[in-house]
Formats: C-alpha cells, structure tokens, sequence
C-alpha cells in the first residue's frame, strides 16, 4: 500500500539520516537513575568503548572530561569525531578492534563507558584501567528479561556481578548498580585500589 510504503520511506531516511545528528546524550543508566551523576567524574580522561556514533563520547566530553573514543566501524568513528568538531568537544575518536584487547597507553581514565557491546574478555582489564575512585559503566545485552532468548551478544543472568563479585569482595571497587531487566545489564563500579 501506497501509506505503508512511505510509512517505511520515511523511518529509514530518519533511520539514515539519525548518524548525522549526534548529539551530546547520557549513558542509559544515568537517565534510568538519575542520582548517579554525583558519582561520576568532570575531570581527568574517559574511554567510551564501541562508541558508535559518540553521542555519550560527546556527553562525558562536554561534562570536562577528555575523550577517547574507539570503535571497528570507520563510519562512526568519523561521525565521532566530526560531530565532537562542530560541538568544539575534546573527544579523539579512532578505529580500534576490542579483539587486541584494549590501547597499552590507556591507563589512570576517570572514567570508562562501554554500552552496548559485551566485550568479555575485557571486563576485568577495566579494572587496571581506572584511576583510584575511577568510574567504570558497562552495559550490555542480557538474557534476563528476553523472553528467554540468548544469543553470543547476550550476557548470561548474573554474568556482570559475578565478573565483580571478588573485586569487591577484596575492597578493590565499590558497585553503585548492578541490575538486570528487559533485555539489557548494567554494572557501575567505582575503583577504589588496586
Ligand atoms: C550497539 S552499538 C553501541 C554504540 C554505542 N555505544 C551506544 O550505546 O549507542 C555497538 C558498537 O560496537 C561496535 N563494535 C562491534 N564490534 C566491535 C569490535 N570488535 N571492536 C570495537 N567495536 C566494535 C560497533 O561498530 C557498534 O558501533
């Protein structure tokens, strides 16, 4: 049908077009607890991993912090670093692959952000990565509330409080969230020493 088609004419334009309009947007658990945002930093440097298209790379930049954002896809990290240019944010946006780990020269961040993407392998390198009182967001997928369905992309239930449970046990970070539901986790872990 004719409506339909220019229905679905419309969404994909908005759809293609949405990468060219990054704007400066919060981590989805800031805006699901808003109280957070006294827990986290406004100086020193931040990681904002499988950046995409920078929009938190953007948010944390414009809050003080110095960016650095990496991601396989060229295309974002060129829409990054464009968007952080017209913004005038200190955001260095690079194509990096999480499957060499993590950038050697990547050490003492204030803050390290890694939405929507389940880098597993990384989750205790994070850790190294913070500077004491150091502020680590991770979110990810998660079979927990998905109608049961789990694929590789999705953490198993507990998957991100279990990855922290002896780091926290041992006094090393302090867990300001930890919660699962409707299909995505979330852990917020402050570093304490290491
Ligand atoms: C669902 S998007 C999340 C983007 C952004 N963090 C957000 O919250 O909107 C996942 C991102 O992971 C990136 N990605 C996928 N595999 C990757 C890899 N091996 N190394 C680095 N980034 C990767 C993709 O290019 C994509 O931008």
């Amino acid at each position: 049908m004719e409506a339909d088609r220019d229905r679905w004419d419309e969404r994909w334009r908005a759809a293609c077009a949405e990468p060219n309009r990054a704007v400066p947007t919060a981590p989805d658990i800031v805006d699901a607890h808003p109280e957070l945002i006294e827990q986290l930093p406004t100086t020193g440097s931040a990681l904002d991993l499988a950046c995409g298209i920078g929009a938190q790379s953007l948010w944390m930049a414009k809050r003080g912090l110095t960016v650095r954002s990496l991601d396989i896809s060229p295309v974002a990290v060129n829409l990054t670093a464009r968007s952080a240019a017209e913004h005038g944010l200190a955001v260095n946006a690079a194509v990096w692959d999480t499957d060499e780990g993590l950038p050697n020269d990547l050490r003492d961040l204030a803050m390290i952000l890694c939405q929507r993407y389940r880098a597993s392998d990384l989750y205790l390198d994070f850790l190294q990565r913070l500077q004491p009182g150091g502020v680590l967001i991770l979110t990810v997928l998660s079979a927990v509330g998905n109608n049961g369905v789990a694929g590789p992309f999705h953490a198993r239930p507990g998957e991100l409080g279990d990855t922290y449970r002896s780091a926290a046990a041992a006094g090393m970070i302090d867990v300001l969230v930890d919660e699962e539901r409707n299909g995505q986790a979330t852990i917020v872990v402050r570093y304490t020493r290491s």
